[in-house]
């Protein structure tokens, strides 16, 4: 377990800005950050982060917490990683009391296997800078490819032996599990049950995740034997998903953001040679073809892609039509040709930094333009060749989600097409309406309709949730969340704070909503001991159904917009001018709520109850209650109409 103190240091030292920044691109928005949800795909801004408070809220999933239940819920990290990952960001040293449950082998699945994984990154990385053959080999193919110390450390890249069972060997012998080296496809299994090496004889690329941990490897052959594959790469796992990780993106994310564009590739090579050539914001989609999860990935960070490709046209024509899935995205791309027989790794050793970068700024073109541009070379003159460019073109613009910047593809397209601009746009919106009708008959399917929202819709307050049941007793909470530690100043009660009073004056309400239930006696725990827990406390928590809870309390749209505030000063305001109205209305009315419930239930039994007697008992119980329910609702009218 991680000690308090570290957790504390931790939970000090987090920004939660800056840790979210990492994976959301945010825009400065009033007191607050805004940007698009990491976890729904959404066109218009609905995530928002409160430094000051020190939590974010999606408004589209609901989802809310801290940095913490952030990590959670992006990376599916344990509280412990995300605790693990914080402490690595700045630098703090971690103190853990020993708890056999987290040793190697007992943590859980996945952590296991990122332990193995990182192992084998070590062990590789070791073996190509420290063994003979590594050196010889390994680090002198490297070098030959012009990367530099600096890089081969940054990229851990590392050498496997050309032995069996060099890596396997020593990996079982300092006790690492077989099931987790067969399952993490660093080990394969023969038919007698034994392992041996799944690489021998390459150099290794690790793969990492998102927050940089190594979770897959491909390993190059240095042999130029046609029957041996030049790469091999880990299996799918628990922790390698193939479609959904990008080659170096964890080394780019910070200059995607800044430089506000993600250069696309297509082999290791290539980024890590146009990486070391600083020019950082480049990440590979490793031989296969991009997927859509992985351009929500970069999505996340830029909105701006520029592919850059071999000097191979046949490939550029075959990959034409997935980068429509691109646009579909509401991404712009932009595409980059090198010269034939150039990959982006030679052209930049061959021509350096500057010249590369040159030659992108001068023959970067839209994706759309050079695709009218390579079509129409190819139609030549055949007219029915031709029509037919012209549909394909209309159809990449269609999937644009944005009309205006579709209609000013249109513009260019009808110039380069030479074909009248209202034709284009006629046959546009035909595509278009046929979409739309096709989307709205599949309404399970995957094409999420994108309605347009206005932005300024987003700091409309949220119907308070209070006609269900739990909503009487989340507004409880909220309240307590909100003015639980200040002092009570009413007429005839003082020197006391809002918080106790409550919770000594809800002691004889059982309350259902079991999050509800956990929290109000989190509250009263706390209460008796002589603390006065506070909202960061509760933000802080380290269950995650209580912090969830907390934030989507606190983090009403309207409470996280100052503007807001501003424009309708009413509802905070209102609820703060008379004090005790609100507290003592909001306990009443879940008293009255929960009398009301076993009046129901009084009723039905009455119904059931064919014996005189009996009837005659719960009759009185229920005059009593109706009693009770009639002054709760008399003092509920004194205290708020006044
Ligand atoms: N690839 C693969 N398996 C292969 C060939 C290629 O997985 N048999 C993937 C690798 O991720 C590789 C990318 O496709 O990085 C691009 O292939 P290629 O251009 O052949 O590889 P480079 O990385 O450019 O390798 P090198 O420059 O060393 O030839
Ligand atoms: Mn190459």
């Amino acid at each position: 377990m991680i000690t308090k103190p570290t957790i504390d240091k931790i939970m000090e030292a987090t920004d939660i800005v800056e840790v979210i920044g990492e994976f959301v691109q945010l825009k400065k928005r009033g007191a607050n950050y805004v940007g698009l949800s990491p976890f729904v795909n959404e066109r218009t801004p609905s995530f928002t982060v409160s430094p000051a408070k020190g939590i974010f809220k999606d408004f589209s999933s609901g989802k809310g917490g801290s940095a913490v239940t952030f990590l959670m819920e992006l990376e599916k990290f344990t509280y412990p990683e995300a605790l693990k990952w914080l402490a690595k960001k700045y630098s703090i040293e971690v103190e853990e009391t020993v708890d056999t449950s987290e040793n190697r082998e007992a943590d859980n699945h996945r952590e296991s296997l990122m332990i193995v994984t990182g192992y084998a990154a070590k062990f590789f990385h070791e073996s190509l800078l420290e063994t003979d053959e590594g050196k010889n080999i390994g680090l002198s193919y490297f070098k030959e490819r012009g990367f530099n110390k600096d890089t081969i450390t940054k990229f851990e890249l590392g050498y496997s032996p050309d032995q069996w069972e060099a890596f396997t060997g020593q990996a079982i012998k300092e006790g690492y599990q077989q099931e987790f080296l067969e399952e993490s496809g660093l080990s394969v299994k023969r038919d007698n049950g034994s392992l041996y090496d799944r690489y021998r004889g390459r150099v290794m690329f690790p793969i990492h995740s998102f927050t940089g941990r190594v979770i897959a490897f491909g390993g190059r052959t240095l042999k130029n034997d046609k029957n041996v594959p030049k790469y091999v790469n880990s299996p799918e796992s628990e922790i390698y998903h193939k479609s959904s990780v990008l080659y170096g993106l964890f080394f780019a994310k910070k200059a995607i953001r800044d430089e506000d564009n993600c250069y696309l590739v297509e082999g290791y090579a290539d980024v890590i040679s146009v990486h070391q050539a600083g020019i950082e914001n480049v990440v590979a989609s490793s031989g296969t073809s991009l997927t859509v999860e992985q351009i929500r990935l970069i999505g996340r960070l830029t909105k701006n892609i520029t592919i850059l490709y071999d000097g191979d046209a046949a490939g550029i024509k075959a990959s034409l039509r997935g980068l429509d899935m691109i646009l579909e995205e509401g991404l712009n791309v932009k595409v980059v040709l090198f010269p034939d027989g150039h990959d982006p790794d030679s052209y930049v050793r061959s021509v350096g930094t500057s010249a590369f970068k040159k030659y992108i700024e001068d023959t970067k073109k839209d994706f759309i333009l050079y695709k009218t541009d390579l079509l129409l070379k190819d139609a030549g003159n055949d007219p029915i060749k031709k029509a037919e460019v012209i549909r394909e073109i209309v159809e990449s613009v269609a999937k644009i989600p944005d009309s205006i910047k579709a209609s000013v593809f249109i513009k260019e397209c009808s110039d380069l097409l030479k074909i009248d601009e209202r034709a284009l746009l006629s046959e546009l919106n035909k595509m278009r309406m046929a979409k739309a009708k096709k989307d709205s008959q599949q309404p399970n399917s995957n094409s999420r309709q994108f309605v347009p929202v206005d932005e300024t819709l987003l700091y409309e307050p949220v119907e308070q949730e209070v006609k269900d049941e739990s909503g009487q007793e989340k507004e409880i909470i909220r309240l307590l969340l909100l003015y639980g530690n200040r002092m009570i100043d009413w007429d005839g009660i003082a020197n006391t704070y809002i918080g106790p009073f409550m919770i000594a004056e809800l002691s004889d309400v059982e309350f259902e909503h079991s999050v509800s239930k956990q929290f109000v006696e989190l509250y009263r725990k706390e209460v008796e001991n002589g603390v006065l827990p506070d909202e960061q406390y509760f933000i802080h928590y380290q269950d995650k159904a209580i912090v969830d809870l907390t934030v989507t309390l606190i983090a009403t749209k309207y409470i996280l917009s100052e503007n807001w505030y501003e424009m309708h000063h009413i509802l905070v305001n209102d609820e703060q001018k008379n004090m005790k109205a609100t507290i003592l209305g909001a306990i009443f009315h879940l008293k009255k709520q929960k009398v009301g419930k076993i009046l129901d239930g009084l009723r039905t039994e009455l119904q059931k109850t064919p014996d005189a007697a009996d009837q005659d008992i719960l009759l009185s119980q229920y005059i009593h209650m109706k009693k009770v329910e009639k002054s709760i609702s008399d003092y509920l009218g004194s205290v708020i109409i006044k």
